[in-house]
């Protein structure tokens, strides 16, 4: 693939919007970092943001909307939260509130978290391009995993060359280091991640701030969860892939970009279902599955 790295203007928020619509991930400047923003109501295009940057688990993913009003149809905002959200947006904060019902997001964007991390940012490429797809925006930074975060277009390009479409141009960005994220998830405000804002709010642990997203409160089904089955034992409701075929199938041509795309639904599914245990066909360990795989085992030991 090749990609494009185009300079800011009208032109080129279409041509990005175009490729966002047909469920593509680009690169982005925000205020922080650059982010690689795709649509988070498309599940194949955030599969495609894991793909791109080779992330060997699933995260938590921000949505980034474009105000107050945007982010309140994806998320539930407390008083507090609302205040915050007033105070700061549009602007480096991140908030993680409980995720609204019917808010429409895929789930690999929350990692089946029953909360989202929700931003509405201040730099005027992410504005303008969330104003022409109206829609909402997941991105990580936009760098290959365990590279350093994107502060210029060229750190993109170098980390993420020929995996994504298009980079936008719109030189340095201004505060250099990601959002401070804060939990106003009920009780009292917690911080997950220190950042440009200085929020006062209880110290989360250690543990929770080098992995806000791997909290206790992280989704694992409520049965037993067996892996690398090739046929459902008697009470098993068994998740399939490729040629085992379950009761459903993360992807029966073994795409892994549609398995990461299904994977939090078919797990809810499977934890819905009448049977009493959960069992998953074997995903091979080659690029996404190895993410897959990550959440798969983590689910199985919860
Ligand atoms: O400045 C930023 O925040 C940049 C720009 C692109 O907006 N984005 C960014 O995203 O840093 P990322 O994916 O690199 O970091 C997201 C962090 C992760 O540590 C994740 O665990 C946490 O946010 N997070 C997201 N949703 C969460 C949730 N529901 N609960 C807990 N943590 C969450
Ligand atoms: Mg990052």
């Amino acid at each position: 693939m090749q990609t494009r790295l185009r300079h800011f203007n009208e032109e080129a928020i279409a041509e990005a919007a175009r490729l966002i619509l047909a469920g593509e991930p680009v690169a982005v400047p925000t205020e922080t970092v650059y982010g690689l923003a795709a649509d988070a109501t498309n599940a194949d295009a955030v599969a495609r943001i894991y793909a791109a940057k080779g992330r060997p688990s699933f995260n938590p993913l921000i949505v980034h909307v474009a105000d107050l009003k945007a982010a309140e149809r994806i998320g539930e905002f407390s008083a507090v939260a609302q205040a915050l959200a007033a105070e700061h947006w549009p602007g480096p904060l991140t908030l993680v509130v409980p995720l609204a019902p019917h808010a429409g997001i895929a789930s690999i964007v929350t990692a089946g978290l029953p909360t989202i991390g929700i931003r509405v940012p201040a730099h005027p490429v992410t504005q303008a391009l969330l104003r022409a797809v109206d829609r909402p925006l997941a991105a990580p930074s936009a760098n290959a995993s365990g590279s350093i975060s994107p502060t210029r277009a060229s750190h993109v390009l170098r980390s993420l060359g020929g995996r994504i479409p298009m980079i936008i141009d719109a030189g340095p960005t201004e505060r250099g280091i990601e959002s401070t994220i804060i939990a106003a998830t009920g009780g009292a405000l917690r911080l997950l991640r220190p950042g440009p804002i200085e929020i006062e709010a209880e110290q989360a642990s250690q543990a929770q701030i080098e992995a806000p997203g791997q909290m206790a409160s992280h989704y694992a089904p409520s049965k037993p969860l067996r892996l690398d089955a090739t046929a459902a034992a008697s009470g098993e409701y068994l998740i399939g892939f490729g040629q085992v075929s379950g009761d459903a199938n993360l992807s029966e041509s073994g795409d892994l970009i549609e398995a990461a795309a299904r994977l939090f639904d078919l797990l809810h599914e499977a934890d819905c279902s009448s049977a009493t245990r959960i069992a998953v066909a074997p995903v091979p360990y080659r690029g996404l599955g190895i993410a897959i795989n990550d959440r798969l085992r983590r689910a199985a030991s919860g």
